[in-house]
């Protein structure tokens, strides 16, 4: 198939590195924009590996993706100074009114939220992210505002 095709010129550009599995992964990333469930066999097999070591790969680090991103992207600060501002209450109200949890992308596709270790926004905090545009002093108004323009 053209997925497998692309797949696999993705993993045969790195395998020859030491350690190719994380750039193997990175570039499937790129190409993609997630790490699709049908190139861990092509993965596995190509590096001799088991299915289950690779998938374990994916899961443990959290800047891949399994599933293909969703329209918006929210990052929700979780670094020092937005936690000491109520930041895990915001992120507790936005996982809520969302209805998803960190590393997740709505049912609808509308959005993906992800945490985020400082954004350099501390003297705002709590930040986040939407779509790469700043939000600081998040508060219970600015929550409203971004389930409304992630679900418009
Ligand atoms: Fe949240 Fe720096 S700690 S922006």
């Amino acid at each position: 198939t053209e997925f497998a095709a692309r797949a696999k010129s993705v993993i045969d550009e790195y395998k020859g590195l030491e350690g190719p599995l994380l750039p193997i992964l990175h570039g499937l990333q790129e190409e993609f924009g997630y790490v699709p469930g049908e190139s861990v066999p092509i993965i596995a097999e190509t590096l001799n590996l088991s299915r289950a070591e690779v998938h374990g790969v994916i899961t443990f680090y959290h800047d891949y993706r399994s599933h293909p991103a969703g329209r918006h992207a929210l990052k929700v600060c979780r670094a020092e100074a937005c936690q000491s501002m109520g930041g895990d209450a915001i992120a507790a109200q936005l996982i809520q009114a969302l209805g998803i949890g960190f590393h997740e992308t709505a049912a609808d596709n509308s959005v993906t939220l992800e945490p985020v270790f400082c954004l350099g926004m501390c003297a705002c905090a709590p930040a986040a992210m939407l779509d790469g545009e700043p939000i600081g002093r998040i508060d219970a108004e600015k929550i409203e505002e971004i389930v409304a323009e992630v679900r418009s």
